[in-house]
Order: C-alpha cells, then sequence, then structure tokens
C-alpha cells in the first residue's frame, strides 16, 4: 500500500515529504493508521545528525493513531483500536525487563531503524528501503510497527493529545516521578523548558517539589513554564543561571536540577547548580560524540549524583494511561501543551518554528 511520509535523506537539509509504498505486517507487527505526531526535539536532532542514522529515515517518534490491520501471532490488538506508539520495543523476559525498566531492554540487537527481523517495511520509488525512526516513524500516514511498541488507549481520548504521551509528557514527567523520585518539599530546577522540559515541571507539580525554578533562553518559554507551574524563572541569556539559581535557593543549589536540551554546558551547569547530595538528572541526548567533563574529586567531596533518564524511565504500558488519567482528572496539562497544529507537509516549517521556540509543543495532524 501506499503512505505519505517525512523522510530525511541528508544531514541538514530540509526534510522530504513523499509517498513511499509499505510492505503488509509480518507476524507480530501491526498496521496503523497515524491520527497525530507530535514535533519532538529528538526528530530535528536526527535530521542534523546529533541522534544518528545509517541512512534514509522516515521521521517520528511521538504519536498516536488507530489499528488497520494486524499480522500474525498478534495477540491483545484488534483493527479499530487506538493506540498510542511507545519508541522502545521491549522483549519483557530480559533481566532488565524483568526489573521493569524495560526501557533499557537488552534482548535486539538490529540497527537502529529496522524492523525486529532486520528488514525494512518503507521503500521509496527508486526502491530503496527507508529506515523507521524508533521503529515507528509516526510522521507518516501509516507506519507498520512491531506489536511491543503499541499502548492501547481509550476510545475517548483525543489522539493529537494522546500523542504527545507517547515522547515528551512521558519523559518528562518520568523523569522527576520515575528515574528522580523527587520527594515532597524539594527544590528543583529544570534546564530548558521546551516540549519535554514543560513535562518536567508538571511532573515536580505533581511530585509537590516546593520551588521550581525554569531556567530557559527564550523568555516566551519562561512565559509557558509559568503557566505549567514554574515558581521562579530564569532567563539565561541575561545571567549566568547557576549563579541565579544559586540565589534563589540561599545560596545552597536546588535537591535536584533537570537537564532537558542534550548540550554538554548545561549539563555541567545542571551538576553545579545542585545542592551537597543533590541530583542532577540528563535528560537531553546530546550529539552521539559529545562528552561531559565535571570537577572529579568535587563529585566525591559533594556526593552530588549524576544520572541519565531515558523515556522518563517508564514502563509504557503502566504509565501512558495512567498520565491520560491525571489529565482526565485535571492534574496534567496536556490541552496547553499543543500551540500549532501543521500538515505533513509542513515539517519543514514546524522544525523551523522549533528552532525559533515558537511552540511549546507543535502536532502533525492527518486526516
Ligand atoms: N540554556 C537554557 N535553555 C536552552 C539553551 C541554553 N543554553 N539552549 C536551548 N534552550 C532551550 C530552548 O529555548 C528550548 O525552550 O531548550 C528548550 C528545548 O526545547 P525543545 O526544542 O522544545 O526540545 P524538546 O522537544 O523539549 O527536547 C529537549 O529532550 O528528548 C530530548 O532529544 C530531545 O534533547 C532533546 C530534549
Ligand atoms: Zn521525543
Ligand atoms: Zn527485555
Amino acid at each position: 500500500m501506499k503512505t505519505r511520509a517525512a523522510v530525511m535523506y541528508e544531514h541538514n537539509q530540509p526534510v522530504v515529504v513523499e509517498e513511499l509504498e509499505l510492505d503488509e505486517p509480518k507476524a507480530n507487527e501491526v498496521l496503523v493508521r497515524t491520527a497525530a505526531s507530535g514535533v519532538c526535539h529528538s526528530d530535528l536532532s536526527v535530521v542534523t545528525g546529533t541522534i544518528y542514522y545509517d541512512a534514509a529515515v522516515a521521521l517520528g517518534h511521538e504519536g498516536a493513531g488507530i489499528i488497520e490491520r494486524v499480522g500474525g501471532d498478534v495477540s491483545g490488538f484488534r483493527p479499530g483500536d487506538h493506540v498510542i506508539l511507545s519508541f522502545v520495543s521491549y522483549c519483557g523476559s530480559c533481566r532488565m525487563c524483568q526489573m521493569e525498566r524495560v526501557c533499557l531492554c537488552e534482548s535486539y540487537d538490529v540497527p537502529r531503524g529496522f524492523l525486529l527481523d532486520g528488514t525494512y517495511r518503507l521503500h521509496n520509488s527508486s526502491g530503496d528501503g527507508i529506515l523507521q525512526m524508533a521503529r515507528i516513524a509516526t510522521m507518516s500516514e501509516y507506519m507498520v510497527v512491531p506489536q511491543q511498541n503499541l499502548v492501547k488507549i481509550d476510545e475517548h481520548y483525543s489522539l493529537a493529545k494522546a500523542a504527545l504521551v507517547g515522547c515528551g509528557v512521558t519523559t518528562g514527567v518520568g523523569a522527576v516521578l520515575n528515574t528522580a523520585k523527587v520527594e515532597p518539599g524539594s527544590s528543583v530546577a529544570v534546564i530548558g523548558t521546551g516540549g519535554v522540559g514543560l513535562n518536567a515541571i508538571q511532573g515536580a507539580v505533581l511530585a509537590q517539589a516546593e520551588r521550581i525554578i525554569a531556567v530557559d533562553i527564550a523568555e516566551k518559554k519562561l512565559n509557558f513554564a509559568k503557566t505549567f507551574g514554574a515558581t521562579d524563572v530564569v532567563n539565561a541569556s541575561t545571567c549566568d543561571p547557576v549563579e541565579a539559581v544559586r540565589e534563589l535557593t540561599a545560596g545552597l543549589g536546588v535537591d535536584y536540577a533537570f537537564e532537558v536540551i542534550g548540550n554538554p554546558k548545561t549539563i555541567v551547569q545542571a551538576y553545579n547548580m545542585v545542592r551537597a547530595a543533590g541530583t542532577a538528572v540528563i535528560v537531553g541526548m546530546s550529539h552521539h560524540q559529545s562528552d561531559v567533563s565535571i570537577p572529579a574529586q568535587h563529585l566525591v567531596s559533594t556526593e552530588r549524583q549524576l544520572i541519565g533518564s531515558f523515556y522518563g524511565s517508564c514502563q509504557p504500558k503502566v504509565d501512558m494511561p495512567k498520565l491520560l488519567s491525571l489529565y482526565t482528572e485535571g492534574k496534567l496539562k496536556l490541552d496547553e501543551l499543543i500551540t500549532q497544529h501543521y500538515r505533513l507537509e509542513q515539517i519543514n516549517e514546524a522544525f523551523a518554528d522549533m528552532e525559533a521556540g515558537e511552540n511549546a509543543r507543535g502536532v502533525i495532524l492527518f486526516n
């Protein structure tokens, strides 16, 4: 069958929206009609090569849709089901899965972007195989994905809002609640208050943090941050954010700092703005070849912790429906996250808006 998709052929060049041939789902695979795809910075990071794919790749890893057909050996899903796409495939039985750390599943040794049997489902008009970002590719009208990457949700949810739970919401809220396990009364700083960082702020609100300091270089983003629950804002383009955060915390530093950009410079800032025995949590995906340098003795003498958080340390099938329930209860903001809708053809415009800091989250809607 045919599908239209946003494809990255060359780094730092405009993304191409084109018609592709999509194979039928094989065993353990499902064909999904995409309803919406969020535009996340990680999509742009694939275009820039920060997150590296070996060849042409159909973009998108934050989406929701409706099941069209299922392949053989698929259980628990049927046509018509509403689903969120999770961007990890996990086996459920390896050591990490047994420890409920499914995002760190160690079972699949498949090169990035291929389906689990190591082959393509998407092909362009020249017959070349096209990879799928995160093995899903939500910036395509239709996708064939492993059944492990699907989370069934109630039909009454808006699929545009549910799409955001596929990455930004789960990654941001999960970093605070699952990875860091922030305690009530804590002081928290969030560096980078874009689509993911705003959700770290929401996570801090849910964790009943007392101080939530938003740090960004864009005034518009800091205004979004206030809407989402920041108690203080720091514009890092006009001051030293480490000093500013220390000043706001009686010179001590915060209990937790979340870096939600993916920049070695702001990772070091996060480390430097936590108090002794505090924790810096790195959420942003830095360039695959970049390193971070921190004062080695200081790490010991102040007992600070520097930890990573991937996909909010989530269990997709447990956490995603829970986050949607929190939305229903009025405890989680999803409506306010979406500040712009785009058509698939406008993907390059959506990336330009992201670089200009225009949106909380932009969302591509499919018909
Ligand atoms: N200091 C403070 N804020 C900064 C800086 C800086 N030096 N540089 C960029 N920012 C801010 C931007 O102004 C923007 O508000 O970081 C924010 C990033 O937000 P988005 O572009 O919306 O990115 P998002 O989708 O939230 O992703 C953030 O998480 O999932 C990962 O790969 C993703 O690494 C990326 C990160
Ligand atoms: Zn993302
Ligand atoms: Zn596993």
